[in-house]
């Protein structure tokens, strides 16, 4: 058997996108394997689920580091330490310092509540209802020195509709992103990606 892609996924709240990565590999679907699971918030409830799942959990409080960059260089170190392949930010909200993104170049995935490059930051669903859009989604991408601005790997949209609220729509959006982000991790585990400049081809 090839040997399964090495993930080290980074939290700060809830952890459902964890949950969904946990589950696909549990259900054969994803050929990866969490190394660790590295929270900046000691109450996520993401912790959680990946104790109950037997997967290792650091916490690292932001208090804990006199900068961002003392931060990131144990980011690195618990990452590599681990033979991680490739990193998950799965609700992290941190903005990782520039040699964090050197040492996991194009090897850094993150998960965005729209469809980019419309409403990047935080509270893209809300963004998109005030805008007033019809339609909304989420992408997944390669994570660069912008805030969501890397390669686009696969986006999905959803309707967004007159009676909707930040919470209707987030809870449609976000079982979309509970679909597309195994699914990318997965291409990414089948070598599947031909990466041009910003473009990105998944090979059949
Ligand atoms: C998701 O909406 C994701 O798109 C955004 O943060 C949220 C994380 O949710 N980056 P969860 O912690 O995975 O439940």
């Amino acid at each position: 058997m090839a040997d399964l892609l090495k993930l080290g996924v980074l939290i700060s709240g809830n952890g459902s996108n964890l949950q969904s990565i946990i589950d696909n590999i549990e259900k054969g679907f994803l050929k990866a394997i969490i190394k660790i699971v590295i929270s900046n918030n000691p109450n996520a409830y993401g912790i959680t689920r990946a104790t109950k799942h037997g997967i290792p959990v650091v916490i690292l409080k932001n208090g804990d580091f006199k900068n961002k960059e003392d931060f990131d260089s144990e980011l690195i170190k618990i990452l590599k330490n681990n033979s991680v392949d490739l990193v998950i930010l799965a609700g992290f909200m941190r903005i990782l310092t520039s040699p964090f993104l050197k040492a996991f170049s194009q090897k850094i995935m993150n998960i965005h509540p729209a469809l980019l490059p419309s409403f990047p930051g935080i509270h893209g669903q809300k963004q998109a209802l005030e805008y007033g859009v019809k339609i909304s989604g989420c992408t997944v991408h390669f994570v660069d020195e912008g805030v969501d601005t890397g390669p686009i790997i696969i986006q999905s949209a959803v309707q967004v509709f007159d009676d909707d609220t930040e919470e209707t729509l987030s809870a449609r959006i976000l079982k979309e992103e509970h679909r597309i982000y195994p699914q990318a991790i997965q291409f990414y585990a089948e070598g599947k990606m031909e990466i041009k400049g910003r473009k990105i081809r998944i090979k059949n």
